[in-house]
């Protein structure tokens, strides 16, 4: 670290909608950084709920409205605790960087009236967030990729670039509600791509057989078998075999996905969570073969998120990709549910020093451009 660096709270909520995952850092002019503090606040129920019914395209737009100013205020009811726990005030903090939280993600150029366009919707309003808290705050910052040319994600690929370097072939596999990559090796350009789900299929086939949020440590799948012909089956999504840039989100693994998937799917339910994880697995282990091993090798893969907390899904990717070496973000001092919180942060530095923060070859993007959008701190 040299003497130049700012303190930034980067927040982050994936596509698992399960609450906000906040990070202080301290980051300077090399992009050195340093981890502060972290803190997290589950999102209530009820807000759970009504962003599922968001993202599953059955709600109205008096929903999303009131929503984005909900979701601001617990954004910043996390950032406020987190300066709070971490013995700060709010006037150490230099800003607070933050992706919201996404409820409908259109990468796919549409037209209307002429125009062509990909779109993108992350609420948790900005201007709450500097209200609430006081600090500068940045936000929205997919849209400037999108409105680039590019798919408005992968994002993250920026900052795992600064943080694990390239010297070794090695993939930074997330896995969240949805599955990415970042290809980070000596033999090629740095890209990225969304393997397919990562949690989010799991989450919901235990919600509805189990009646819990998540499979916690595995322990459901572990008692569970593979059912080989249902996951032939589940194999054919399209969505697989699409060539990168690429990403995917709850439009594609809907409710209604689920429902069609479930009507070919083993009786015993213990069989079909066991399954969902192994889909996951032979998804990334595939994007692999297909994808990666065609550019480089691959000497490990680094797994983050909250299926870092999965063994049985681990074990399964261990499995299917012949054996690579896996680790985790923990393994490089940074913690597994963290590390999008702290590419926020970096995202948020380089917006508000002008440094262009989108890789084109990640995200399709026809050239690099400074991402993120700017809300002021209170004044005085
Ligand atoms: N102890 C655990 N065991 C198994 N899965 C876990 C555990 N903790 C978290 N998860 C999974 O991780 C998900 C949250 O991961 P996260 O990285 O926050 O995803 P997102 O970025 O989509 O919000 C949960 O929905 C759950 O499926
Ligand atoms: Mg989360």
């Amino acid at each position: 670290m040299n003497k130049n660096y700012k303190t930034a709270i980067g927040m982050m909520s994936g596509t698992s909608m399960d609450g906000i995952d906040a990070a202080i850092v301290r980051i300077d002019d090399d992009f050195n950084f340093e981890l502060v503090n972290t803190h997290t606040l589950q999102y209530p129920d009820d807000v759970r709920k009504k962003l599922l019914q968001l993202a599953n395209n059955n709600a109205n737009t008096s929903d999303i409205c009131f929503m984005d100013f909900v979701v601001g205020k617990l954004f910043a009811k996390c950032a406020n605790g987190l300066v709070e726990k971490s013995g700060l005030n709010k006037d150490d903090v230099d800003f607070i960087a933050t992706h919201g939280q996404t409820v409908f993600h259109i990468p796919q150029v549409i037209e209307m009236g002429g125009i062509a366009t990909g779109s993108t919707l992350q609420i948790g309003n900005i201007s709450v967030i500097a209200q609430e808290t006081g600090i500068k705050t940045i936000g929205d910052f997919r849209s400037r990729d999108i409105a680039a040319g590019g798919q408005g994600a992968p994002l993250v690929p920026f900052a795992d670039e600064l943080i694990f370097k390239r010297n070794i072939p090695r993939v930074i596999q997330n896995i969240g509600g949805i599955g990415n990559v970042t290809v980070l090796s000596p033999k090629c350009d740095t890209f990225a791509f969304d393997t397919g789900a990562g949690n989010m299929l799991i989450d919901s086939v235990v919600n509805r057989f189990f009646n819990l949020p998540y499979d916690k440590n595995g322990e459901i799948a572990k008692q569970g078998k593979v059912d080989e012909k249902w996951l032939t089956e589940l194999l054919k999504e399209p969505y697989y075999s699409k060539l990168p840039p690429k990403s995917t989100g709850r439009e594609l693994y809907n409710e209604e996905y689920v429902q069609n998937f479930l009507k070919t799917a083993p009786e015993n339910k213990y069989d079909v969570v066991a399954t969902i994880t192994a889909l996951t697995a032979k998804t990334i282990a595939d994007a692999y073969k297909n994808f990666v091993l065609p550019k480089t090798d691959i000497k490990e893969i680094v797994i983050g998120g909250g299926g870092a907390y999965n063994p049985v899904l681990l074990n399964f990717l261990k499995e299917y990709t012949g054996g690579m070496e896996i680790k985790t973000h923990k393994d490089f001092g940074i913690d597994d549910k963290f590390k999008e919180a702290i590419a926020f942060a970096m995202l948020g530095y380089c917006t508000i020093k002008n440094i262009p923060n989108n890789l084109p070859n990640c995200t399709g993007a026809e050239k690099k451009v400074v991402m993120g959008v700017i809300s002021m701190g209170n004044i005085g």
